[in-house]
């Protein structure tokens, strides 16, 4: 049988010494060339998985295999992009994306190559010698997932990466990294605490639960039809889509609502 680019299996970890208890015996396979969505309230261990997936951090108990193998660090095929903007300030755009290759030993014309395809599908070609400072949050943005993108991951992961932006440009974000899946053929991961965007972008929806994060809900996205919609306006009339959207909202409130106790 072909192995998953990730299984997650009975997978714990705590902070302050044990005292807290992030994520309880998780058990999940993520498939190949899925988009699957972690959402959930905040602090439900979104990013704690998210980060043991791309090994920055270990688990307490429990196992992690990427197709396969353990997860024992970070490794070029699971590209990780954050909510803030990460790239190197005194860089260009194009040496900003040329940077991460450099690091892996590619040959230098195949740097040049994969740095203009990468450039051209974050549509920032007339961007490539301008410097961080000289560029919008959404840019700065494109050009982190640009240069994760040129190491070839197989597979993605996404914390929050819209996060820090605003409504429209998140919005533009979202409808090109539907470009992107589409085009390069990724697995995908991705954090997210917004319901439209989970549903917009994800084939799957992991939620979990509040303290300690436990999966409450694994929910394939059946009502899409297998299909990814460009335009996020075509998704909205798709039958099946507010029903999703209700559903989400209501698991959301159930976790959040004895917040207050
Ligand atoms: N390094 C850490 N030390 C202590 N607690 C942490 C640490 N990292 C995360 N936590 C706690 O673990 C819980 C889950 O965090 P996180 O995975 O960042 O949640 P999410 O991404 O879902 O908002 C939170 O309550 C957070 O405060
Ligand atoms: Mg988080």
């Amino acid at each position: 049988m072909p192995k998953n680019p990730i299984s997650v299996d009975r997978v714990s970890k705590t902070y302050l010494n044990g005292a807290f208890t992030a994520l309880d015996e998780m058990t999940l396979e993520i498939e190949e060339n899925k988009v699957t969505a972690f959402i959930g309230p905040s602090g439900c261990g979104k990013t704690t998985l998210l980060r043991l997936i791309a090994g920055l951090e270990y688990p307490d108990r429990g196992s992690l295999l990427s197709y396969g193998e353990p997860i024992t660090g970070p490794a070029p095929e699971r590209g990780m992009v954050f909510q803030a903007y990460t790239s190197f300030p005194w860089l260009t755009t194009i040496r900003n994306i040329q940077h991460g290759m450099e690091i892996q030993g590619i040959p230098k014309s195949e740097i040049k190559d994969r740095a203009h395809h990468f450039l051209k599908l974050v549509h920032l070609t007339k961007f490539a010698n301008s410097y961080p400072s000289e560029l919008s949050g959404g840019m700065k943005q494109r050009v982190a997932i640009a240069r994760t993108l040129a190491q070839d991951p197989r597979i993605l992961l996404l914390d929050e990466p819209f996060g820090a932006l605003d409504a429209q440009v998140t919005w533009e974000m979202e409808e090109m990294v539907i470009e992107i899946i589409e085009s390069e053929q990724k697995t995908v991961v991705l954090v997210t605490h917004d319901i439209q965007e989970a549903i917009y972008l994800a084939d799957r929806i992991i939620f979990f639960t509040r303290q300690p994060g436990k999966i409450k809900a694994d929910l394939a996205m059946e009502f899409k039809e297998g299909k990814r919609f460009e335009r996020k306006e075509d998704l909205l009339g798709k039958d099946g889509y507010i029903e999703m959207e209700k559903k989400l909202y209501r698991m959301m409130r159930e976790e959040i609502k004895d917040l207050s106790n």
